[in-house]
């Protein structure tokens, strides 16, 4: 926190946070509950490192939000309090440096050897890397979080490098943490690499409702003054994330979102209502993120069926969608695309959770579906409306 930051803190006296930052999901906290195993496990793999032996490659794999970057974060810090200058480490995230080359870069300059941003052949910063660790005979630990995200769009040529740059070396050795989210991510992997790769796995289970709990206590406990939560805020909160397989990211972002909102309102305490809220807000944000990437025209069918909803059309079957869906493309200028087209986009709009297609009986006229929206009316606007093209006409 900057100096000035920290003078304004102390006089803005906040009734609900003692300390908002450590509900951020940045923040490692200083114990991670129900990750004891997981903890120990990579200790003991990394531990050789203090005895100037390399350790194994790492490869961590679970869902989203169960404490994988967290735990490695955490071991990574105590064991480089206790190397001192023996060990060096790198951490970098393949979704933001989702290049090979923005890897290799990284990579370099976590070593002091200086790239520029773009310009050199890939094989030039493997070279120049290889060779500042020569220099150094160190044991370099380099974790690659959300690895999946490089190997998806760039190929494995980097693993295949790292992976065997050991054999190039000799008075240094580099250890690789992989870390991904992403079960079928090993299937995209050259046998070698995975082998390699995979001399040490470490699985992260979602966690459970009660184990949420006792996460969210510790976390509260460290940002939050005492007696503001309500009884029920915290096993309501934990039970919501643990039906969204375990995610614990969700979980504190729930909360924290429930305590920005009674901080908002001037409220003393944070109740279930503030919850409910920081829910809807939650919900709101995904719906407008998950319409900003849809295809042009997928976006048009749902501008066509919130268009129908909006003028209380009596019954919005695939027919009256296809000629609102028309008349948009036309007023747009753009070519519509067929009704047969139409009719899948509306099915995937159905899985996506954006609508709901209900087939309904007719009596003698048969059956047919009709479609509502079921997000929220104001928050698929909002995503719509993100789009230039579309704004003018909603
Ligand atoms: N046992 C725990 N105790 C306290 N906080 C935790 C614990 N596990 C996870 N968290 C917190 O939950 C959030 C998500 O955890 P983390 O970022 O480690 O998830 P992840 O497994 O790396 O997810 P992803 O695959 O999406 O990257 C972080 O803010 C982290 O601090
Ligand atoms: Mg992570």
């Amino acid at each position: 926190m900057s100096n000035i930051e920290e003078i304004f803190e102390k006089y803005i006296s906040s009734r609900i946070f003692k300390d908002r930052e450590k509900l951020l999901p940045d923040y490692v906290p200083r114990e991670l509950p129900h990750r004891d195993n997981q903890i120990r496990r990579l200790a003991t793999i990394l531990a050789p490192a203090l005895g100037g032996s390399r350790p194994s490659n790492v490869f961590i794999y679970g869902l989203t939000g169960t404490g994988k970057t967290a735990v490695t974060k955490y071991v990574l810090r105590k064991l480089y309090e206790k190397a001192k200058k023996k060990i060096e480490f790198t951490y970098v995230n393949c979704r933001q440096n989702d290049t090979s080359y923005r890897v290799l870069a990284e990579l370099a300059r976590s070593i002091g050897v200086r790239v520029p941003f773009t310009g050199l052949a890939t094989s030039e910063v493997m070279k120049r890397f290889l060779d500042g660790l020569e220099r150094k005979a160190r044991i370099l630990i380099v974790v690659l979080d959300e690895i999946d995200h490089l190997v998806k769009k760039h190929g494995d040529d980097v693993l295949y490098f790292l992976t065997r740059i050991n054999e190039q070396l000799s008075r240094s050795r580099v250890t690789i943490i992989g870390i991904t989210n992403d079960l079928k991510f090993m299937e995209f992997l050259d046998a070698r690499v995975k082998s390699s790769l995979g001399e040490e796995e470490l699985v992260f289970p979602p966690y459970t409702a009660t184990e949420l709990e006792d996460i969210l206590r510790k976390r509260a406990e460290e940002a939050l003054h005492s007696d503001v939560l309500h009884g029920g805020v915290i096993p309501t909160v934990a039970a919501i994330a643990a039906r969204q397989n375990g995610d614990c990211r969700l979980a504190l972002d729930l909360l924290l979102k429930a305590a920005d909102i009674a901080e908002r309102m001037g409220s003393p305490h944070i109740t279930l209502d503030h919850v409910k809220l920081a829910q809807k807000e939650i919900e709101r944000n995904l719906t407008i993120d998950v319409i900003k990437t849809m295809p042009l025209h997928v976006k048009l069918v749902l501008a066509a069926i919130y268009l129908l909803e909006d003028e209380n059309y009596r019954m919005v079957t695939t027919g009256a969608i296809y000629n609102k869906y028309t008349d948009i493309t036309r007023s747009l200028g753009v070519e519509p695309v067929t009704q047969r087209r139409v009719s899948d986009i509306i099915n995937e709009l159905d899985m996506l959770g954006l609508i709901n297609a209900k087939v309904v009986s007719m009596g003698r006229y048969g059956r047919t579906k009709v479609i509502s929206l079921s997000a929220s009316k104001g928050s698929i606007r909002e995503g719509l409306r993100e789009d230039i093209f579309l704004a003018n006409i909603l």
